[in-house]
This record gives C-alpha cells, structure tokens and sequence, in this order.
C-alpha cells in the first residue's frame, strides 16, 4: 500500500459507486453460478473421492456466500503454498480485517477470486480445476457469428496485404496505419463482452457488441483516442530497422476477446509493426473471464477442428433437441487459416505466452517497479505493452476517485513519463474510474440517458458502452 497514490480508492461501501453495485449484486450471482459448476461436475463424476471432495467445495464457496452477504469480517486466504499468500494476507492485516462492504473494491475483489481459488487448490482432485472454464467456452461457441465475419477479413487482409500493389510507400504507410486503428479497434469493443458483466447484460446484447455495424456506430463513443501515438512509436522503431520489435498484450478475457487479441497480435507481426508479441495470461482462474493458459490451449483446440467445435451440440442444446447449424466450407477454411497462422507464429517464436503471479495480485500496477522488479525490467524490453480491459485499467490508475480530467500520464504513477514503459491502455468502460477527459465532458456524459444525472454515480462509466484509449510514453 505504501506505493499506492495516495487519491483515495472506490470502496464497497460508496454506494453510488459500481463497488457497491458489484458486491451487493454481482459477486453472489457469480459465486453461485461456481456453485453449480461444481455441482454438475460432482454429477458428471464417477470417482466418488472427487465427489465427496466436490461437496465440501459447494460449501465452502456457499460459505462465502453467506460471509458476503452477511457482511462478515474477511478471513485470511489458506496457505496454499503459493507466494502471494503473505501479500494478501498481509494487506489484509493493514486493512484492519475489515468487512465486506467497508473494503477498498479493488482488493476485495481480487481477494474473492483469491478466495475462491483456495478451494480447489487446497484440494487432491479439483487443484487446477478452472470453474470458470465452462462458462468461458460456451460463450466463445455463442460468438460465432462475429468469429466467422472476422476470420474472413482477417484472411483477405493478411493476403491482400502480401501483394499490396500500391507503389508509394506513402500509400503503403497509410494502409498500415488505417488498419492498425482498425484492428485496435476491434480489440477493444471485443473487451465489451466480458462474462462478469453477462450477470446485467444478455448473450443478445453481446452479440450486438461484437459485430462491424456496431463497431462503426461505437466510435463515437471512445472518449479519448491515443492510437495515433501508438502508432508512431511501433512506425519509428520498424523505420529505424530495430531488429527485434517487441510488444506486450496483458491479456484480459478469453473467448471472443482473446481472439480478437490474436488478430491484433497476427496483424503487428505480418504487418512488420512488431517481430514478437509477447502475451501475458492470469496463473489462476480470474475475474469469471480471464485468461489462462488452460484458455489458450482450448481455443486452439476448438480453432484445430472448427466443424467439431461448432456442430457438435452443447449440453444445454441436447436438452432443448437443438442442432447447431453447419460450417459452411469456406467458414471452415477461414478459420482453418487463422488456426495455421497463429499455431506458425507460436511454432517459431514469434507468438509467446508468459505468464506471471504478479497479475493476480490484489494491488494495483503503481507497484509494479517495487514489488515486482523483474516483471518491470522485462516490459522495458517491449516498444509498447497494451493493456486489455477495465480491471488492467483499474490497476493501472490505482482504482482512485480522480477527478475525470486528471491526465492519463498522472494517474498512472509509476508507470507514466520516465518510467521506460510505453503504455497503451485498451478499456472498454466498466467501472467508475476514469481519467483524461477533457474538462466538463464527465458532466456531459451524466446528462444522457442512464448517466447517471446529478445522483453522484457515474453510472454511463458502467457497461461499456464508452471507452477510453489513452497512451502513455515512458522511454
Ligand atoms: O464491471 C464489473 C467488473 O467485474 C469490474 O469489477 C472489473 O473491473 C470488470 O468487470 C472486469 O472487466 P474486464 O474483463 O474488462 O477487466
Ligand atoms: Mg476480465
């Protein structure tokens, strides 16, 4: 804590403030639906060890349940074996053991999923067992009609862009440039879709999020654009012939939102904007949507055999007799291309996932280059490290009550000006924090419909309909 700002944080306890909303409704939606993941999979067993120790989990996670809506004091995390324990439990001690909802939302949420983790950890049969992982699947099966439409422009652009007949390098410059934007941006609406907000939002409303009619119709709504700048640095170093162009993704959801990360990923490096891409996943399941290593493995499963993933029937489609449409060949063929160019890229090097502890952690990244100083020194490395998503964009400014015009280079500390790291923040909205509007534009926003008015919640920041994009340059 003692390198955090000192703006004070959101906590579950303001109660015009999303912390409030998110513990009060969200987080036992979300703990129950763990339930009854665990649930099915007691039922789908036949080792009855797993299942006995499958029921003392229900407990636990309904425990948890009840100290959370009981507003009981938080206990500390089990020692699992792992590092962060001590953190956790240390900041914990700091706190004053405080309740639920009289808790900095930042590390009381992360502590729920901290939480959750201890009991499939502690355990002989569920250790790696990723409760989430359904949940994730199921939803990246519902994206198909966005995945399909995105797999066929990926695969005209990456070939179109092999025989770019365009003879000015101008005009080639150019074309990079629109696309770079372009793939930004559907890398950022594809972090509208996160699964911990499906508790407000339907799989409609979802899809609504995902296509290209939606995307154009979204500009308008990204409230501060930093891509130019983006931009220019990954044109310098590429200009100057830099042999190895690195860049980081901090990766935020699985599914649909992962695969849009890949494009993004396989758009720098066939376009020479980078030579690696380094990803970096969460360790342990995180935030419902979160990606594990664990994700990447499936999705390339599911990309491996595309007609097998999508025309097979879900549990939930045999209950109710339904059978998926076919793959057309050509759908199948797309995404048969993009499981060859990534599955190539990951082969040789290019395309690499690193996962690390600190991501999981429970404070924010104004204590990056303290506490975890070999992470900081690695991102040095990186032309330009994105950050995906709202929780990333909560770290970074420490989940304060700026005021909404602070600007972005301040609010991230640390991590700002002089720091040696280039910033990129992707955010779609979901959470009150939020920092480098101009001034009176906060106000602006309030007075529309679901803005929240003079109430003193800032309740358009909420479900991602805005978004910021905001870049910081630090070396
Ligand atoms: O909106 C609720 C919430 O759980 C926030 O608490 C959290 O920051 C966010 O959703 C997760 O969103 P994302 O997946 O974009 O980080
Ligand atoms: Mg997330």
């Amino acid at each position: 804590m003692e390198f955090d700002t000192k703006t004070p944080p959101y906590r579950t306890g303001d109660k015009s403030s999303f912390a409030y909303v998110s513990a009060r409704d969200r987080w036992p939606v979300i703990i129950t639906q763990a339930i009854d993941d665990v649930y099915r999979s007691v039922t789908e067993s036949d080792d009855s060890a797993k299942q006995e120790e499958g029921k003392k989990i229900i407990a636990e996670l309904a425990r948890l349940k009840y100290e959370l809506q009981h507003d009981r004091q938080l206990t500390p995390i089990r020692d699992d074996g792992k590092a962060d324990v001590s953190v956790y439990n240390h900041e914990l001690e700091q706190l004053g053991t405080p309740n639920w909802f009289d808790i900095p939302w930042l590390f009381c949420e992360c502590y729920l999923y901290r939480r959750i983790n201890t009991s499939f950890s502690l355990s002989t049969h569920w250790k790696t067992y990723d409760v989430f992982y359904r949940q994730k699947i199921n939803t990246f099966r519902s994206s198909r009609p966005a995945v399909l439409e995105l797999a066929a422009r990926y695969k005209d652009l990456i070939t179109q862009m092999g025989h770019d007949r365009r003879k000015t390098e101008a005009g080639r410059d150019e074309a990079q440039r629109i696309l770079f934007f372009e793939m930004c941006e559907i890398c950022l609406w594809g972090n509208a879709t996160d699964l911990s907000l499906l508790t407000s939002l339907t799989y409609e409303d979802i899809q609504k999020l995902q296509g290209s009619e939606a995307r154009k119709a979204s500009e308008k709504n990204i409230l501060v654009n930093d891509l130019g700048d983006a931009y220019e640095v990954l044109k310098k170093s590429q200009r100057e012939g830099k042999k190895e162009r690195r860049v980081d993704i901090v990766l935020d959801n699985a599914g649909f939102e992962l695969y849009v990360d890949l494009i993004l990923a396989g758009y720098l490096l066939s376009s020479g904007l980078a030579t690696l891409v380094v990803l970096h996943p969460k360790s342990i399941p995180w935030f419902v949507s979160d990606v594990v290593p664990g994700d990447f493995a499936a999705f390339l499963g599911a990309l491996a055999d595309p007609k097998r993933f999508y025309e097979t029937p879900s549990d939930d489609e045999k209950l109710q007799d339904k059978t998926p449409p076919p793959l057309s060949e050509k759908d199948s063929a797309d995404l048969g291309f993009l499981f060859q160019e990534w599955t190539r890229m990951h082969a040789e090097g290019q395309l690499i996932l690193r996962p690390n502890a600190f991501w999981t952690y429970p404070g924010g990244y104004w204590r990056l280059p303290s506490v975890e100083k070999n992470l900081y020194e690695d991102l040095k490395n990186s032309e330009l490290v994105i950050f995906k998503g709202d929780l990333n964009y909560r770290k970074l400014t420490g989940d304060a009550a700026w005021d909404p015009s602070t600007p972005f280079t301040e609010a991230i500390g640390p991590l700002g000006p002089g720091s040696g790291v280039n910033v990129l923040a992707l955010r779609t909205c979901k959470a009150d924090v939020v920092v480098g509007l101009t001034p009176g534009q906060d106000e602006e926003i309030r007075e529309k419909e679901e803005g929240g008015g003079d109430g003193g919640a800032r309740k358009w920041a909420w479900n991602g309909k805005w978004a910021v994009v905001s870049f910081s340059q630090g070396r």
